[in-house]
């Protein structure tokens, strides 16, 4: 029963290179392990390791009790999607997605039938003579993932598949991962920057940032309890706003901004308050606002608003997200915060303080 073990891992390129530094955790049968963070952050590095490309400073790779760390990536049974796809060009796709099969001496009658499961499943039926040359990208893309899929791995291994694709299909193709893995029951570890495939695909999202897990959690826990203001920036489009208070007598302020601090946090000087754009709404009438302010600028996606307003004497900004009929009249307005999706953050460390 194939259980992914990583347990410390830590890569050294370099006296200052360590783009892996100290990971562990674990994917189960049927999990969808999301890692998630900005360029350079050691994900890749991180999939080279478990896939047996790189070798680990320090650490193990385990698939159930069985140690990998040192097994060549052709005796690991994993799969891995490159983003380059990495097909070979001279093969037709029947062929591309067979050479796995043939190394290992799979009989050909087996490995004809698996085929043809495969790009049923994948809709590749009728582009199995063609080479990839011939292939739009999202066909391409679904080679790999068909390449990946017909080996029957203990471990699928997936970096940033979608990224060349564009995002009408990457959509699409997003949506046929979910059922294809659902179906899979086998441990999935799938690297993206990409917030939304992060938190559609995935049963955990591991934030990663500098070689370090900030945050391993379920999607929706990562969005509603971000660990900590590095989470909470980057998870969440558009993206949450951040507003230091200076704390006094159990209420923060920020220029003309006043709020009762949740229990605990009335002692410290300073502390940051998070909410996201679409907890924030034009207040209305009979309601006293959070805060008032200026519109300096409304941005329409059609689906919704997101005005940008400045308040305090400063020039402290906050954005808010509002439906996309509803009106206000002259350039100032009223915004009310919803306080139960409040979220509050240590100002020096950036640690979540509050709710927990
Ligand atoms: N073979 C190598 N030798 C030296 N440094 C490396 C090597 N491979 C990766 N690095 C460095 O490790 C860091 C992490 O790289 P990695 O490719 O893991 O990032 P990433 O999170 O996948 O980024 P991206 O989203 O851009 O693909 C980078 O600073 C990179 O330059
Ligand atoms: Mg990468």
């Amino acid at each position: 029963m194939p259980l992914l073990t990583l347990e410390n891992l830590r890569k050294q390129f370099a006296p200052d290179v360590i783009p892996v530094k100290d990971i562990s955790l674990t994917v189960a049968d049927g999990e969808f392990l999301t890692l998630l963070g900005p360029s350079g952050c050691g994900k890749s590095t991180l999939l080279r390791l478990i896939a047996g490309l790189d070798q680990p400073t320090q650490g193990q790779v385990k698939v159930g009790e069985t140690d990998l760390t040192t097994t060549p990536p052709g005796d690991r049974n994993m799969a891995m999607v490159f983003q380059s796809y990495a097909l070979y060009p001279h093969m037709t796709v029947a062929e591309n997605i067979s050479a796995a099969l043939k190394i290992r001496k799979i009989p050909s009658m087996e490995i004809r039938q698996r085929i043809g499961e495969v790009a049923d499943k994948l809709g590749l039926t009728h582009l199995l003579d063609r080479k990839p040359g011939k292939l739009s990208g999202g066909q391409r893309q679904r080679v790999a993932l068909a390449r990946a899929l017909v080996r029957n791995p203990d471990v699928f291994l997936l970096d940033e598949p979608l990224s060349n694709l564009d995002a009408l299909l990457r959509e699409q193709v997003r949506e046929e991962l979910k059922h294809i893995f659902n179906a899979q029951k086998k441990p999935v570890v799938y690297v993206t920057h990409d917030q939304t495939e992060a938190m559609t695909l995935s049963s955990k999202v591991a934030v990663l940032l500098d070689g370090r897990i900030q945050q391993l959690d379920p999607p929706s826990r990562i969005y509603t309890h971000p660990a900590n203001r590095f989470v909470a920036g980057f998870v969440g489009s558009p993206q949450m706003n951040f507003l230091a208070l200076q704390s006094q007598g159990g209420v923060g302020t920020l220029g003309t901004l006043k709020l009762p601090l949740p229990n605990g946090l009335g002692d410290r000087p300073t502390v940051d308050l998070g909410v996201r754009p679409e907890d924030i709404y034009l207040t209305p009438t009979g309601e006293e606002p959070t805060l008032k302010g200026k519109v300096t600028l409304v941005e329409n996606f059609g689906r919704e608003q997101l005005v940008t307003v400045q308040f305090g004497e400063g020039s402290s900004k906050i954005r808010a997200v509002i439906p996309p009929e509803q009106e206000w009249s002259g350039d100032h307005v009223g915004l009310s915060l919803k306080a139960a999706k409040m979220h509050w953050f240590d100002s020096k460390t950036g640690d979540r303080l509050s709710p927990t």
